[in-house]
């Protein structure tokens, strides 16, 4: 089905200059960019965002990550566009990611890992929301 997810390309990778170049890796693998902000999230906004993460031993360094330079926040949209997006994106710790993944060509270690892609049909709805009021979305 056609499905939206929530991606966000994170302080490491807008530091590289690489946002065009994940900005390609969508479009070529066939997820559609239909709305786009950048934004350098508060630590309320970044304790909100991965308030599912709160009790995990990572996440203040997480939340201390994620607030330490701007992030690239896209809705991408495509058929099967969540599991396309993790595919594209690779595994979590980048030193797993299949060989050609965005993990694997841009990230450094399993926080400044690149990209954030959601995981699931309800997170995605979640995500979404919480950066972009539906008038902001431009499908088609
Ligand atoms: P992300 O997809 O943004 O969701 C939560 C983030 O926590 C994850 O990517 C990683 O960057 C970070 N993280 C750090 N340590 C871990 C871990 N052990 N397991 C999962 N995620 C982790």
């Amino acid at each position: 089905a056609i499905e939206r997810t929530l991606s966000i390309i994170k302080p490491d990778a807008v530091a590289k200059n690489v946002i065009g170049q994940i900005y390609s890796r969508f479009e070529s693998g066939g997820l559609k960019i239909i709305a786009a902000r950048m934004v350098h999230l508060s630590q309320s906004d970044a304790e909100q965002f991965y308030a599912v993460h709160r009790e995990r031993p990572f996440f203040n360094d997480l939340v201390s990550f994620m607030i330490s330079g701007p992030v690239m926040v896209q809705v991408l949209e495509g058929e099967d566009a969540i599991k396309r997006n993790r595919d594209l994106m690779g595994a979590t710790d980048p030193k797993k990611a299949e060989k050609g993944t965005i993990r694997a060509d841009f990230a450094d270690s399993i926080d400044a890992n690149a990209v954030h892609g959601s995981d699931a049909l309800e997170t995605a709805m979640a995500e979404i929301a919480c950066f972009f009021p539906t008038l902001n979305i431009y499908s088609r």
